[in-house]
């Protein structure tokens, strides 16, 4: 049976040359020019293709974004990228989010077609294992955190011994510590395992969005609401919901939230007939609920509710012992990942990452790693391929303050990634995992401005 490739590229010139390529070689070719017919293709069939060729730069609707909803779509389809030049970043993302591997253009035809049938062979053997696996349990198993630190090791303890209650937890740390993952590793070993576990972003959303998000809405609600929608606290009854920076909520939503938490019961926006639901709460948060609560910004009924146990996550700096053993599981897994045989991580580098202030910390450092096994191409980690501020040399003064308040932290996390991004607060708040709404708040909130230093 002939493979079909699909192909998805603005540039008529570029989709004209792979799909000529690829017909030589006797794939099938469907050439899409916008993302967003490629996605609602993927809507209407049921067999779209074994492979797709995606750009990563295009006008209507950046190659990465495309591949996030793609995935969601198609999780099995392997997709390789196409990236131009000074596009290693985007690689590095395309890569996390499950991209099977990326093509920097110009390439040889020789490489396309290496590539292609790699990729091909490799998605032949999963199938033919998941075959074989098809007696398991489909269900999504969260990767278990990698540590050796007390102090972590302590707070994941306390998660699991908490896990099986249906007690509320508030996971406060800073950013990229790990909120989610053990938020995840809370729902999954608890006895709501095979129910639903849905996260909602708090941040991310307008406040009108975010409410039909999380209760649904009756049809006609609104303009635009052609037809009734369940919400997040509905979809995930019987199960958990992850309520992801719940300090941004707003004062009518906490409210609306308290209802839920104390009656379980919700109301649907534009309904009058109140809903009944069994979830069990997680949330987390990077700022400090109770000043949050001192300050008149978060309702103190509702931090109660939400906090009858806390799990304060450690940051990276305060447990160095962590560093080492990270950077090698993440450098394995990207590793396996590209086909490198394992690189070695020069002593110089382990001592710079060491002793490195890890502003945005697991997460941080898992873009560090894979960065430097994408640029190393299988050699040996050297400390010229960490990026310029984790150099040894900057990271003395660093390492020598005296530790920081979560506030302090914060400020001096997100001054950094504004540096380090000139002042581009889009990338910034990509940077810090962020949205711009928060970036922008954060700024006010710490009075930032380009000549402010982090000392
Ligand atoms: N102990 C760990 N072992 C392995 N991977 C980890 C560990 N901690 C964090 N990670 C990884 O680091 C990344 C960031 O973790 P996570 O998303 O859970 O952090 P977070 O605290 O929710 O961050 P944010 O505040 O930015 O949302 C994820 O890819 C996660 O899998
Ligand atoms: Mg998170």
């Amino acid at each position: 049976m002939e493979e079909k490739i699909l192909i998805c590229d603005d540039e008529e010139g570029m989709r004209l040359y792979l799909s000529k390529l690829l017909r030589n070689w006797n794939y099938q070719v469907e050439c899409f020019s916008e993302p967003e017919k490629l996605l609602q293709s993927m809507v209407d069939n049921d067999n779209p293709g074994s492979l797709l060729l995606l750009d990563i730069k295009m006008a209507q609707l950046d190659g990465i974004e495309a591949l996030r909803r793609i995935k969601q779509l198609q999780p099995s389809l392997p997709v390789l990228m196409m990236t131009g030049h000074g596009t290693i970043e985007s690689a590095v993302e395309a890569m996390k989010l499950g991209a099977y591997d990326y093509l920097t253009k110009p390439f040889p035809q020789e490489k396309l077609l290496a590539m292609v049938h790699h990729c091909l062979e490799a998605k032949q053997l999963r199938e033919e294992n998941s075959i074989l696996k098809n007696e398991l349990s489909q269900r999504r198993v969260t990767e278990a955190p990698i540590f050796q630190s007390s102090s972590f090791g302590d707070v994941y303890q306390m998660a699991l011994d908490v896990a099986d209650s249906d007690a509320a937890i508030l996971i406060q740390g800073e950013s990229g510590t790990g909120k989610e993952l053990i938020a995840s590793s809370i729902h999954y070993t608890s006895s709501r395992a095979e129910q639903p576990f849905l996260t909602i972003n708090c941040a991310a959303l307008s406040e009108a969005l975010l409410e039909s998000q999380m209760f649904g809405h009756t049809k006609g609600a609104f303009t635009g609401a052609v037809q009734a929608q369940k919400g997040l606290l509905e979809e995930a009854d019987g199960g958990t919901l992850f309520l992801d920076e719940i300090g941004e909520l707003s004062p009518s939503l906490q409210a609306k939230l308290l209802r839920v938490l104390q009656f379980g019961e919700l109301l649907p926006v534009g309904s009058t007939k109140p809903r009944q639901v069994d979830v069990r709460f997680l949330a987390a948060t990077n700022k400090s609920l109770e000043q949050e609560v001192a300050c008149g910004n978060f309702r103190d009924d509702l931090f109660y509710r939400i906090n009858v146990i806390t799990l304060p996550l450690p940051a990276l700096r305060d447990r160095k012992e962590d560093v080492g053993l990270l950077a090698r599981h993440f450098l394995a897994k990207m590793a396996l990942k590209l086909r490198y045989p394992l690189p070695d991580i020069e002593p110089a580098v382990m001592s710079a990452m060491e002793n490195y202030h890890w502003p945005g910390n697991v997460r941080e450092l898992e873009n560090v790693i894979a960065r430097c096994t994408i640029l190393s191409r299988g050699k040996p980690i050297s400390v010229d391929l960490l990026p310029f501020d984790i150099e040894p040399s900057r990271t003395v003064s660093k390492s020598n303050n005296a530790p920081f308040s979560l506030r302090e932290a914060e400020r001096v996390q997100v001054l950094r990634a504004l540096e380090q991004t000139e002042w581009n607060k889009s990338r910034a708040a990509q940077l810090l995992g962020t949205s711009r709404k928060t970036l922008d708040r954060k700024i006010k909130e710490y009075h930032l401005t380009p000549d402010t230093t982090t000392e």
